[in-house]
C-alpha cells in the first residue's frame, strides 16, 4: 500500500480544533446573509482573500469577524457537524472540539446556546458517523481574568459535557502568571488542563515552563519550541505531556502548502519531537479559514515535506489515542484497531 492510501486509511484523533476556526468560507457567507450580519467580504473568494495570516495577530483579527456569525445554536450546530463529518471520511475515530465562550458571552450569546449547539452536532455525529468527540473550553489569554470566571461557573453546570479547560487567543507575555489560581481551581473541580503556546511567540520557551510547572497542564498545544530547552525536554517525557501540533497554512497559500515557511517550520519541528522521543499529534488548528484543509491533507503534505515511515506516521496516532481523557477500555479499543491497521497494512507492499 503506498503511504498516501495508508495515511488516508489510518484511525485517527485530532485533538487541536477549535470549532470558531472551523467556518468555512463559503459557510461563512451563507451565515452571514442568513444572520444579517455585515461581513467585510462579499464572496467566498474575496474572504479568502483576506486569510492570508502572516502572523498569530493576522490571524486572530480575521478569526474575530468570523465568530460574529455564531449567533444561533443552529449556527454552532451546523459548523460542529460539518467539521465531525469530514473528519469522519477521513478516519478520524475521535476528535477533542476547542471553543471559547468569552468569545461568544462578551457579543451577548448565551454559554447554554453555544454548548447546546455543539453537543447536539456531536451527539448526531456520533450516531451517524460513528465519530466520538469531547469538549475542551479555552480562555482567552488577553479576556479579563472575571470574565474566565464566569465561564468557569457556568463551565461547571455542563460538567459531564467538557473534559478539560485550555488557554487561547493573543499570547500575552507571561499570561500563565495570570490564570494559576483559575486553573487550580478547574483541577480541582476534575477538568484536565492544556494551554496554547503559540510558535515563535516571544519568550516562547519561558511560556511554556510556566504553563508546565505554574498551570501544571496535561497537555500544551502547539508547544514546539519546546525543542530549545533540553530540560524541559526531558520533563515533557518524564511527565508524558502531549504536545498538539498543527502544521497549518492560509488560503493564499494553499495551493502550494509546502512552500509556506510556517508549515516548513511546524513539520520540521514535528519530525524532531518524533526523533526526540517527545509525545508529539498532529493536527487541524482551525480548518475552516486554514486552507480548508483537514486531517488527511494535513499529514500527506508532513509526509512530502520531511518524509515518515509507516511506523512513524502509526507513532503519531499512537501518541495521540495515549493521550485523549477517555477511560480504559474506550482507549484500548482505538489502540487495538490502530495496531491491527498497521500490522495488516504497514508490512504489506512496498512504499
Ligand atoms: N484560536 C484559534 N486558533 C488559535 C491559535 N493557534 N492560537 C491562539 N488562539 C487561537
Ligand atoms: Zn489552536
Amino acid at each position: 500500500m503506498n503511504k498516501e492510501k495508508f495515511i488516508r486509511g489510518i484511525p485517527k484523533a485530532d485533538l487541536h480544533m477549535h470549532v470558531e476556526g472551523a467556518i468555512e468560507p463559503e459557510m461563512a457567507i451563507a451565515l452571514a446573509q442568513r444572520n444579517g450580519v455585515d461581513l467585510p467580504y462579499r464572496s467566498a473568494d474575496e474572504l479568502k482573500a483576506a486569510l492570508d495570516f502572516q502572523c498569530l495577530q493576522s490571524f486572530l483579527a480575521v478569526l474575530k469577524n468570523l465568530v460574529s456569525l455564531l449567533i444561533h445554536e443552529q449556527d454552532f450546530y451546523e459548523v460542529t457537524f460539518n467539521y465531525l463529518k469530514k473528519s469522519s471520511f477521513q478516519n478520524v475515530a475521535y476528535a477533542d472540539l476547542m471553543f471559547d465562550p468569552q468569545a461568544h458571552m462578551s457579543r451577548g450569546v448565551a454559554f447554554d446556546t453555544v454548548i447546546q449547539g455543539i453537543h447536539r452536532a456531536q451527539q448526531d455525529a456520533e450516531k451517524e458517523f460513528g465519530i466520538r468527540s469531547q469538549l475542551i473550553m479555552n480562555f482567552q489569554r488577553d479576556a479579563s481574568i472575571e470574565s474566565a470566571e464566569q465561564a468557569l461557573d457556568e463551565a461547571l453546570r455542563y460538567r459531564d459535557r467538557i473534559v478539560a479547560v485550555g488557554l487561547d487567543n493573543t499570547e500575552l507575555p507571561q499570561f500563565y502568571t495570570l490564570f494559576t489560581d483559575l486553573f487550580r481551581r478547574a483541577r480541582a473541580a476534575g477538568f484536565k488542563l492544556t494551554s496554547h503556546c503559540d510558535v515563535d511567540e516571544p519568550t516562547a520557551v519561558d511560556h511554556i515552563r510556566g504553563c508546565f510547572n505554574q498551570l501544571q497542564v496535561d497537555r500544551l498545544d502547539h508547544g514546539v519550541n519546546v525543542l530549545e530547552d533540553e530540560q524541559l525536554m526531558e520533563q515533557a517525557r518524564s511527565q508524558q505531556i502531549c504536545f498538539t501540533a498543527c502544521p497549518t497554512t492560509d488560503y493564499i497559500t494553499v495551493k502550494d502548502p509546502l512552500s509556506d515557511p510556517y508549515v516548513q517550520r511546524v513539520s520540521h519541528a514535528a519530525k524532531a519531537m518524533l526523533e526526540a522521543g517527545l509525545c508529539v499529534t498532529v493536527n487541524t488548528d482551525d480548518p475552516g479559514i486554514m486552507g480548508g484543509r483537514y486531517i488527511n491533507d494535513i499529514l500527506i503534505d508532513l509526509d512530502r515535506l520531511v518524509t515518515l515511515s509507516k511506523a512513524e506516521i502509526v507513532q503519531l496516532m499512537r501518541n495521540a489515542f495515549n493521550s485523549i481523557w477517555v477511560n480504559e477500555q474506550e482507549r484500548q479499543d482505538y489502540l487495538t484497531a490502530l495496531e491491527n491497521y498497521a500490522e495488516t497494512y504497514a508490512n504489506h507492499g512496498e512504499l
